[in-house]
């Protein structure tokens, strides 16, 4: 699988809530480990593992019943939601590319019997994936209920480079991200949230800043450059909150 293909597969990806139930052939799912094993990470410097469990160890109030799910944990260092943010949305991206269902769960649980940590490792989040008998993907770009660029950047001339991160899917769909900065040196912040949603999406929308940000290194790659991302605190507009530089070189 190719960063171009993934990059392809941005314009037509969405969560699927409906699956087969039965499990993909071992050939399959190798391939699936494979390709997280070999997921590039945001911050480097940050340990994480994955591991797949099936539907019995799942604790869901709204259930979204699959044969696989995947599962992050993560040292808790700074950034590390982030960090898993840009790590899954690669994989959903995987899934989705390869005619698979796949729909991000961060409202569910391990259950009891599944430890919370592994290796001083704390869970963070899990993706449902698996076949469906539904359409993977996306027929038209209509189909996507997101916010206008005009509403997530300030950037001039940044059209084409932020569409593909526009597109990019957030919990409850709340597309917390705002660009600003210029072409060479893109700010990227999160919407400040007030006390009442602060609790609920708190950690929810770091790991969406990390799905966008693989979706901007991707549409980076895509116009032949690269970003360099630097964490160093920095000012943020009015109502949000710094996150990440990503400066940008010609590859
Ligand atoms: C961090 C995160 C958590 C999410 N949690 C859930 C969830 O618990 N249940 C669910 O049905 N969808 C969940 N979603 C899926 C979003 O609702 C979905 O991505 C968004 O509405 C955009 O739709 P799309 O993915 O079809 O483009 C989550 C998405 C993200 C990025």
């Amino acid at each position: 699988m190719t960063n171009t293909q993934l990059f392809n597969t941005i314009s037509k990806r969405k969560s699927i809530r409906k699956y087969t139930q039965t499990p993909l052939t071992d050939e399959v799912l190798t391939k699936v480990k494979e390709y997280a094993n070999n997921a590039r990470p945001l911050d480097a410097s940050i340990g994480y593992a994955f591991s797949y469990i099936s539907e019995e160890h799942v604790k869901n109030l709204l259930p979204i019943k699959a044969p696989h799910y995947i599962c992050l944990f993560s040292e808790e260092k700074e950034g590390y939601l982030m960090n898993a943010g840009y790590l899954l949305q690669q994989i959903d991206l995987y899934l989705s590319a390869n005619h698979l269902g796949s729909c991000w769960l961060g409202m569910a649980k391990l259950s009891k019997d599944i430890p919370t940590m592994k290796n001083g490792m704390k869970f963070v989040i899990m993706l449902a994936f698996g076949n469906t008998e539904e359409r993977v993907h996306r027929t038209d770009a209509s189909e996507f209920r997101r916010k206008s660029i005009d509403a997530i950047s300030s950037i001039s001339s940044a059209e084409e480079l932020l569409e593909p991160v526009r597109l990019a899917p957030s919990a409850s769909n709340s597309q917390p991200w705002f660009f600003s900065g210029d072409m060479n040196e893109i700010t990227v912040s999160r919407e400040k949230l007030n006390f009442i949603k602060a609790p609920l999406y708190g950690k929810m929308n770091q790991i969406d800043i990390g799905i966008a940000l693989c979706h901007l290194m991707l549409s980076l790659e895509h116009q032949g450059k690269t970003g360099i991302v630097d964490f160093n605190k920095n000012t943020a507009p009015n109502g949000y909150e710094f996150m990440v530089k990503v400066k940008v070189k010609n590859a």
